[in-house]
């Protein structure tokens, strides 16, 4: 069956990004120039899917108006002859059908993906999440589909971590069944030191059934009262089977204030109008260490 769907949970409350984060989603924090969120949103469109459904919560629709066309604006720039602004401005307002849904407590993320469950329906759909990103030749969210198409059944991608990092992620054991792909047996969430010989680790991009709805509702609320995915995700590839990729590709999580320089460094040094001179000052300032 055919990916359509993908769903953005970004209702989360984004505490490591606190005080930037409270009145301005840390979605929207920009890298170079565009916030966060709209490189993911270019990554799924850039994949060939067809809608996209924000998980939102309170304050965070600036998210929202980012995508949506602003007709003062467009009357601005079209009266000031500003035809490439203009053109971008609408090309952005028109790059997806984009639905949001509300996520009434921040409950976690199993329970953000749960809020979206009317919208997908019985088919199953991606999940990016709204500050993890991935620099990558070909899109994250392409390379998971086509391991999809193969497989036909879930897909988490995961990456190799340093073996004193594995307890901060879920981690997946399992047979690798070529290269890049693990037919999975085994998840753990954020296991304890010498409890697992895997080093590969989920990263927010997923392929999911739509039994995962089923299993979210059934899932006891855990650490903080939240409602975790990996516990449905562990019942979901006992029933119906599920598969980590290894993508290629960098990841950086933007919601840790680390990893979003890192991201800022990586995407900075790729611009085409800055990139050169960027490269130029970082050599500058690493000479100067
Ligand atoms: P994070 O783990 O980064 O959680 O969520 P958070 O609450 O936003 O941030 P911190 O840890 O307090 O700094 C990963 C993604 O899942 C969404 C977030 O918006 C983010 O895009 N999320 C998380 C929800 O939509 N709802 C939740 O209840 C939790």
């Amino acid at each position: 069956m055919k990916v359509r769907k993908a769903v953005i949970p970004v209702a989360g409350l984004g505490t490591r990004f606190l005080p930037a984060s409270k009145a301005i989603p840390k979605e929207m924090l920009t890298i170079v120039d565009r916030p966060t969120i709209q490189y993911i949103v270019e990554e799924v469109v850039a994949a060939g899917i067809e809608q996209i459904i924000l998980v939102t919560s309170q304050g965070k629709s600036a998210i929202e108006n980012h995508f949506d066309y602003d007709f003062h604006l467009d009357a601005v720039l079209y009266e000031k002859k500003k035809t490439a602004l203009l053109e971008e401005m609408r090309h952005l307002a028109n790059l997806i059908d984009i639905v949001s849904v509300r996520q009434k407590k921040p409950l976690g993320l199993g329970h953000a993906i749960w809020s979206a469950r009317n919208v997908v329906g019985n088919e199953p759909f991606v999940v990016l999440l709204g500050d993890d990103l991935v620099l990558s030749e070909q899109p994250c969210c392409k390379q998971m589909l086509n391991i999809f198409d193969e497989v036909k059944e879930s897909v988490v991608a995961v990456q190799q971590v340093p073996k004193d990092e594995t307890y901060q992620y879920g981690i997946v054991e399992g047979q690798h069944i070529r290269d890049r792909v693990i037919k999975i047996d085994r998840m753990v969430e954020k296991p304890a030191p010498g409890t697992t010989k895997s080093d590969m680790a989920i990263i927010g991009r997923y392929i999911l059934q739509p039994e995962i709805f089923g299993l979210l509702e059934k899932t006891t609320p855990g650490h903080g009262g939240e409602i975790q995915l990996t516990d449905a995700l562990l019942a979901l590839s006992n029933q119906r089977g599920m598969y980590a990729y290894e993508f290629e590709g960098t990841r950086f999580d933007a919601g840790d204030k680390l990893g979003y320089l890192k991201a800022i460094i990586a995407f900075a040094l790729r611009h085409p109008d800055i990139g050169e001179n960027f490269s130029d000052h970082i050599k500058h300032v690493a000479a100067q260490l």
